[in-house]
């Protein structure tokens, strides 16, 4: 995507240094990071400065590379890398086919292209969800910072508008990071795309008036019988979703599958620090970062980063190879 004059992915690989473009500083700084060995990656991928489930793989493929190429133990850097964040099912997939690939270097370069690639192809499928006019809501941030390229549930939004279709994005601002608030309507703003940030809790009230026509939110892992994982709040705009008869659809790569569950029940679900809730980062008047207390002093809390939506609520899933209801997913592991 671009950004300013010049195209970007999210991460990529220069030499032995991958670079990543830093999302905690975003949507106040466009800063890029470099991670010079698998060490550097990990601490990218754990502290967020790379997030979002498709770059998230990409960077865990790259690290695995890295590790190659630093002849160290690479059974142990696997370990590592694995327990940068244990949701988002593209690291398991990157880290094992890097490990196993005949050339490592060409194998996490090839994850990296075929991202991008199916989230091109994810939007051209998803546009055909949009009318002339549509206004979706989305969660989290599922657009090309969370992928190599294109992203995933805003792929489609992008592909509308550039058929001329007219789209108005409601964006969840996905307390505690703001995902939405920082990331997602950031990149909206450089597209040029009509959005909203609006607090979590205000869709049930605006699809009881009316206002939504569409939800596309992507994922993190997906289990055999359609079951998603995805961000925190997921599963409760679904459940509105469904009581309000609206469609509710998930985007994502075929590489976002998870065979080894049958349902979702046992995705395991990361559970980050409470300082994500107690306290927010923003900028100031003058311009400078600032962390404050946003809590009673002295409260603790408690902060599951994602949630499982049962299948039962997804209208359909869009991938690479076109759209498909949950049912529908289990035959994928025969293609
Ligand atoms: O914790 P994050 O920001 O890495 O969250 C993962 C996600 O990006 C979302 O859950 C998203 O909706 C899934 S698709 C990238």
């Amino acid at each position: 995507m671009r950004v300013g004059e010049k195209h970007y992915r999210t991460v990529w690989r220069e030499g032995s240094t991958i670079f990543l473009i830093d999302q905690n500083q975003l949507p106040f700084h466009f800063a890029i990071h470099e991670a010079k060995t698998y060490k550097d990656t990990c601490h990218a991928i754990k502290t967020m400065i790379v997030r979002g489930a498709g770059a998230i793989g990409a960077a865990a493929g790259y690290a695995m590379a890295q590790a190659f190429l630093e002849h160290t133990d690479v059974e142990q850097a696997k370990k590592d890398i694995e327990t940068t964040r244990p949701t988002a099912q593209n690291l398991f997939y990157a880290t094992s086919r890097v490990f196993t690939a005949h050339d490592p270097v060409k194998e996490a370069q090839s994850i990296a292209d075929k991202d991008a690639a199916a989230c091109k192809r994810i939007g051209e499928y998803g546009q055909v969800l949009f009318h002339s006019h549509t206004r979706v809501l989305t969660h989290c941030n599922a657009g090309w910072l969370a992928f190599v390229d294109y992203g995933t549930a805003l792929s489609p939004v992008y592909e509308a508008q550039r058929r001329g279709k007219s789209v108005l994005v409601w964006v969840d601002e996905t307390r505690p990071r703001g995902q939405g608030a920082r990331l997602t309507a950031w990149e909206l703003h450089h597209e040029h795309v009509m959005h909203m940030v609006i607090p979590d809790n205000a869709a049930a009230s605006l699809m009881s008036h009316g206002n939504i026509d569409l939800v596309l939110v992507g994922a993190d892992r997906i289990a055999q019988n359609g079951d998603i994982a995805n961000k925190i709040g997921t599963l409760e705009k679904a459940i509105c979703a469904k009581a309000f008869g609206i469609p509710f659809y998930i985007a994502a790569p075929i590489a976002t599958i998870d065979f080894a569950y049958v349902s979702g029940k046992n995705i395991p679900i990361e559970e980050r620090s409470q300082n994500e809730v107690l306290y927010q980062t923003g900028m100031t008047k003058h311009k400078a970062l600032e962390t404050i207390l946003v809590a009673s002093p002295g409260s603790g809390a408690y902060n599951p980063a994602f949630d499982v939506t049962p299948a039962e609520y997804i209208t359909g899933i869009i991938t690479e190879k076109g759209i498909f209801t949950p049912e529908e997913i289990a035959m994928l592991k025969a293609r």
